[in-house]
């Protein structure tokens, strides 16, 4: 199939587009800066910006033939406050343009979350952005996902920072919460997985790996698997809210970015409609294997940077 990519750069893009080339697919890369993005051999890369309409119909064909399917795997939170509208013109945009190509399918990887809870600001965005993609002319499929487990995943790398530079925390509203952390590898097998499934057009899917556990129990495990053990200390008084300055302290993500997402913590996000493990039968990466994966890379930090527990109250 002709597959665009939008967000090809991204830790999620970067990961799909070898895959579908390994599995036969033409691929064309839509990129904001195509001088920063080394593609993999065949990859057709068009510059374009979702924010700018007049510069995408090039990314919807190959060779004048039209595109059968497009993935939507892009965020702005990276750009600070107001990525919520700047993500509504992106996939009112997207959307416009791939109806006009006559685009047959579109794949979105959005958020694990149920709507019956107060979403985070976060999570309602993306939901905004599934919406907005059903608008159109194309057929819709909706991946959710809680955290993705690899290394550059914004929502790892903080839960890595928490996890190797605080030995002690006290409890943060949220380290009850479940969650249901998936694979990277897992996420790209259920993304080309429903590509060459035609029956998962036009539906909406909960995707998550084989571990259902609290965000403690993800800080541990992690924190274990990094050679040392985390001690959460349960305090009757609430600990002050977590700020952006602390959280640059115990991460390199983006503090906004960062603070997005803990903020999304208290939102149970487990899979409750698990139909698409019948659709696209995966081996499922268990958590413990996927972190060893995440982190075995050089250049991490070492728990041994970890910060002065006093400042490590986290209410969110
Ligand atoms: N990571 C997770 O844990 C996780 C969990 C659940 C769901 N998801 C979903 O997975 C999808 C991909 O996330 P990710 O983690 O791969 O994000 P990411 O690494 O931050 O990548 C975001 C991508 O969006 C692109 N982008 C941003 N604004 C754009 C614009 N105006 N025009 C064109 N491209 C633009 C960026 O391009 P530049 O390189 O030009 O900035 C980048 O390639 C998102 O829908 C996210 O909600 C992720």
């Amino acid at each position: 199939m002709r597959v665009l990519v939008t967000g090809a750069t991204g830790f999620v893009g970067s990961r799909l587009v070898p895959t579908l080339l390994d599995r036969g697919h033409e691929v064309v890369a839509l990129v904001r800066d195509a001088d920063g993005y080394a593609p993999p051999a065949g990859v057709r890369v068009v510059e374009g910006d979702l924010l700018e309409p007049d510069t995408l119909s090039p990314a919807f064909e190959i060779d004048g033939d039209p595109i059968d399917a497009a993935y939507y795997l892009v965020h702005s939170m990276d750009g600070g406050p107001g990525y919520e509208e700047r993500d509504r013109n992106c996939a009112t945009n997207f959307v416009e343009a791939a109806s006009a190509a006559g685009v047959d399918r579109v794949i979105y990887l959005g958020g694990l979350g149920e709507d019956r809870e107060e979403l985070s600001e976060h999570l309602r965005s993306r939901r905004e952005v599934e919406r907005i993609l059903s608008t159109g002319g194309p057929a819709l499929t909706t991946l959710r996902a809680a955290i993705i487990i690899g290394a550059g995943s914004a929502s790892f790398e903080v839960i890595h920072g928490l996890a190797s530079r605080l030995p002690v925390m006290t409890t943060p509203k949220w380290v009850d919460t479940l969650c249901q952390p998936i694979a990277i590898d897992d996420v790209v097998g259920y993304l080309t997985g429903v590509l060459e499934a035609p029956q998962t057009r036009d539906d909406t899917f909960e995707i998550g790996g084989p571990d259902v556990l609290t965000y403690a129990e993800i800080l541990r495990q992690t924190r274990r698997q990094l050679g040392h053990r985390l001690w959460i200390v349960r305090v009757p008084v609430l600990s002050p809210e977590l700020s952006a300055k602390w959280l640059r302290l115990v991460t390199d993500v983006n503090p906004y970015l960062a603070r997005s997402l803990v903020e999304g913590l208290r939102n149970t996000v487990i899979v409750e409609d698990d139909r698409l493990r019948d659709l696209v039968p995966i081996e499922q990466t268990p958590f413990e294997v996927a972190v060893a994966r995440a982190i075995d890379r050089p250049g991490r930090d070492d728990p041994t940077d970890e910060v002065p527990i006093a400042d490590s109250g986290a209410e969110s």
